[in-house]
């Protein structure tokens, strides 16, 4: 890694789904600015993100959240080191918009132009706050695409132990909570309603992956709570719905700290982050932390701003990146699916 001797700023920009967001960070770990527009409104109007939308409203925010971003900074383009982007993964339309604005400044300001993988600004959101956390550690990955348990083997270098085969932690959380009527984004609303619930009133099926302790799978947890739903509907019973909502996450939140706690003890590494919009749940939070601190483990998590998606964490990402040497030219292209570890 190559010495530092002056400060380095980075200019981040995020566009990977619903917010456009862009922010400065200094050294890698100290947020200047963070500004986020949500788009989430304006899909809850129809239950989940719509990709041509996402694309165009990224289109009209996307220059004033850049400008913000400087402002609230105290900063010019000129001070500025690197600009840094989410090139993927995510949606394609939504992506480019980013990443085409990352290339104009990089271009017109003369600045190297680092690329970010989207999960890796994800787990780097962790080092924002932790100014002590520093590779290796265990860092589960919850958000609203992805499901990954990753060994953090050093910056930029990562080793998956298991991902989800089929639905993300989050994709459940949302298809869930349109089934009791909570609408979209469902992961915050679900959290809320289980809070006056009991997470034991429905026993609900926690699965395995068989010869793969740490893949996930959610989708059969999804179809228990639907068929829980139905045979009520059809016997003409009520359900509670804050217990159904209480139990489903303690399915969630019991099959995700079992699995990490167990990748922690194999690989004995004690520390454990968590990372993702699904991070900021309270029930996963409370009890990751309480099974850290029984396995004398130290536990890291983001605040929730920077657990959902922000630029911050692409910044932070993005210096450790710029860094290890990593540049991008202006063929820079969105990859939708692009593979963590992927350059
Ligand atoms: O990381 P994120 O903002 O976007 C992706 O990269 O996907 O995650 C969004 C996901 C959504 O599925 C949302 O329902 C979920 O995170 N989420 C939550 C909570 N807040 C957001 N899930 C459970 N509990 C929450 N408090
Ligand atoms: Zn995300």
């Amino acid at each position: 890694m190559k010495k530092i001797d002056e400060d380095i700023l980075i200019l981040a920009i995020e566009s990977s789904c619903d917010e456009t967001a862009a922010a400065v960070v200094k050294n890698g770990r100290f947020v200047l600015s963070n500004i986020i527009s949500s788009q989430i409104d304006l899909h809850t109007l129809y239950g989940g993100v719509v990709p041509e939308i996402a694309s165009r409203k990224h289109m009209e925010q996307i220059n004033q959240v850049v400008e913000q971003a400087l402002e609230q900074a105290h900063v010019t383009l000129a001070d500025i080191t690197a600009v840094a982007v989410t090139y993927g993964p995510g949606l394609v339309g939504a992506l480019l918009v980013g990443v085409a604005e990352a290339k104009a400044i990089a271009y017109a300001a003369k600045k190297p132009l680092v690329g970010v993988h989207h999960i890796e600004g994800h787990i780097s959101a962790n080092y924002i706050e932790n100014l002590d956390l520093e590779p290796p550690f265990i860092c589960l990955v919850v958000s609203g695409g992805h499901t990954h348990l990753v060994v953090v083997e050093d910056y930029g270098r990562y080793r998956i132990l298991g991902k989800t085969r089929d639905d993300a932690a989050g994709e459940a959380y949302d298809k869930v909570a349109r089934a009791i009527g909570l609408g979209y984004p469902g992961g915050p609303k679900v959290d809320k309603l289980a809070k006056e619930g009991n997470k034991d009133a429905i026993l609900f099926p926690r699965a395995q992956v068989e010869g793969a302790p740490y893949d996930f799978s959610f989708s059969g947890l999804k179809s228990a709570v639907l068929n829980y739903i139905n045979g009520c509907e059809m016997k003409g019973e009520e359900f509670n719905r804050a217990d159904l909502a209480a139990s489903f996450q303690n399915a969630v939140v019991e099959s995700l700290v079992f699995r990490t706690i167990a990748a922690a003890k194999e690989n004995k590494i004690d520390k454990i982050a968590i990372a993702g919009g699904v991070a900021s749940n309270s029930a996963l939070r409370g009890a990751m932390e309480e099974a850290c601190s029984l396995n004398h483990f130290h536990f890291y998590r983001p605040s929730p701003v920077f657990c959902t998606d922000n630029a911050a964490m692409i910044g932070t990402a993005g210096y450790y990146e710029y860094i290890n040497g990593v540049r991008h030219g202006l063929d820079l292209n969105a990859v939708p699916n692009l593979k963590l570890g992927e350059r």
